[in-house]
């Protein structure tokens, strides 16, 4: 299989954006608290997602399952249609369990993988930079999200997620807003 097809074919099954060569080098948090974690985010700005395309109004929620692993919720509209649409998964803690590093799947997926979720930096109750790397050996593929409790944050704490961002060496060009515009308040 040539290159492009494997970076296409990983580009489509992992829908993020690809990278020759290894992940880079990111550090998730210290001292996460998961609990705290929990509830409803907004995503502001992420990377091109191919799960997420059109996708307007979008939110994930957290909560605890009864078997220590945390239920994801998220929750997009269509930017075309409106229409409303959630998809289901399971994160669980990797390593220590203050180490700030997730694993989420969604087995409604016709294609299962393990994502990485890492957590970079959340002051829980009012942003979370996200990252998540797969490293395929010749090439790797990453997204980040910002997400915040509030659905329009303030400029404060957007520029705290991107210190965060640039802390790390990660790029922020690549960022995409998300649309929060005219969205209902109880989705
Ligand atoms: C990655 O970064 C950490 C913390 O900045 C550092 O201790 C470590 O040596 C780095 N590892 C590599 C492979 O560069
Ligand atoms: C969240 O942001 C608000 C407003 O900027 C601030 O007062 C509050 O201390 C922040 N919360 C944390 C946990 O830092
Ligand atoms: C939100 O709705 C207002 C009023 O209907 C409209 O003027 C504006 O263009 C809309 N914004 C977006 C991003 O759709």
């Amino acid at each position: 299989m040539s290159l492009i097809i494997l970076v296409l074919l990983l580009y489509v099954v992992q829908a993020q954006v690809p990278f020759l060569g290894p992940c880079p080098n990111v550090t998730s948090m210290e001292g996460f608290q998961v609990e705290k974690y929990l509830g409803k985010w907004y995503e502001i700005e992420r990377y091109f997602a191919v799960f997420e395309f059109a996708g307007k109004c979008v939110t994930a929620e957290y909560s605890k399952n009864s078997d220590e692993t945390v239920a994801v919720h998220n929750k997009q509209s269509s930017s075309i249609t409106g229409e409303r649409s959630a998809i289901m998964g399971v994160a669980k803690v990797v390593g220590r369990p203050d180490g700030g590093r997730l694993s989420v799947r969604f087995p409604s997926l016709p294609v299962q993988f393990e994502a990485p979720y890492w957590i970079l930096d959340t002051d829980y109750e009012n942003y979370s930079v996200v990252w998540s790397c797969l490293d395929f050996g010749i090439v790797n593929t990453r997204n980040t999200w910002i997400l915040t409790r509030a659905r329009t944050p303030n400029p404060e704490i957007m520029n705290k997620a991107y210190s965060i961002l640039d802390k790390m060496g990660i790029d922020r060009n690549l960022l995409l807003k998300t649309d929060q515009e005219n969205c209902s308040d109880h989705t």
